[in-house]
């Protein structure tokens, strides 16, 4: 079982978007049992608030469904996962800045997997979802390539095909 915990600020647009696609990804590949995929804001800002429905109404033009009610990440919840992908430098930071420093090693930017790191722009100031959703789906596509390459044995692959 792999953990993974999607991170943005405010938890109502690009984590739980980044949550619901990496779902889908693991489904289509038959592997939704091998995760524990959540997803939290830095902040308490949009605490007990659902997607944002820009972002939900982007997800379903692609035709990913789901919910997902917003709160703040901890110090146990990073603890608790093994690996805290978050959408931006912002986020990095003030992760860090919970942590006192530490599980660094586990705390990475999400669009870091692809060709392209880069930041995934918070579409709350941008107002382009579906920008957001093409970087989030990239991210978590090579993300998932990665595990799939790294860490098969995860998965009981046989490594020699
Ligand atoms: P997110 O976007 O971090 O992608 O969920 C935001 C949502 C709400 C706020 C900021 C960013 N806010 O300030 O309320």
């Amino acid at each position: 079982m792999i953990n993974v915990a999607f991170v943005c600020l405010g938890n109502i647009c690009r984590s739980p978007m980044a949550e619901l696609i990496f779902s889908e990804l693991a489904k289509e590949r038959g592997l939704a049992l091998s995760f524990c995929i959540s997803s939290f804001g830095t902040s308490d800002c949009e605490e007990g608030n659902s997607i944002y429905p820009p972002a939900r109404r982007t997800l379903e033009k692609h035709g990913i469904y789901g919910k997902h009610t917003a709160r703040q990440i901890t110090l146990k919840d990073v603890i608790n996962n093994d690996y805290i992908l978050v959408m931006d430098g912002g986020n990095l930071f003030d992760l860090l800045r919970l942590t006192g420093g530490d599980f660094g090693d586990k705390i990475m930017r999400l669009c870091s997997f692809t060709d392209n790191p880069r930041d995934v722009a918070d579409p709350w100031y941008t107002l382009n979802f579906e920008k957001a959703y093409e970087d989030i789906y990239d991210g978590c596509n090579c993300f998932m390539e990665y595990l799939l390459k790294e860490k098969a044995e995860v998965f009981g692959y046989d490594k020699r095909h």
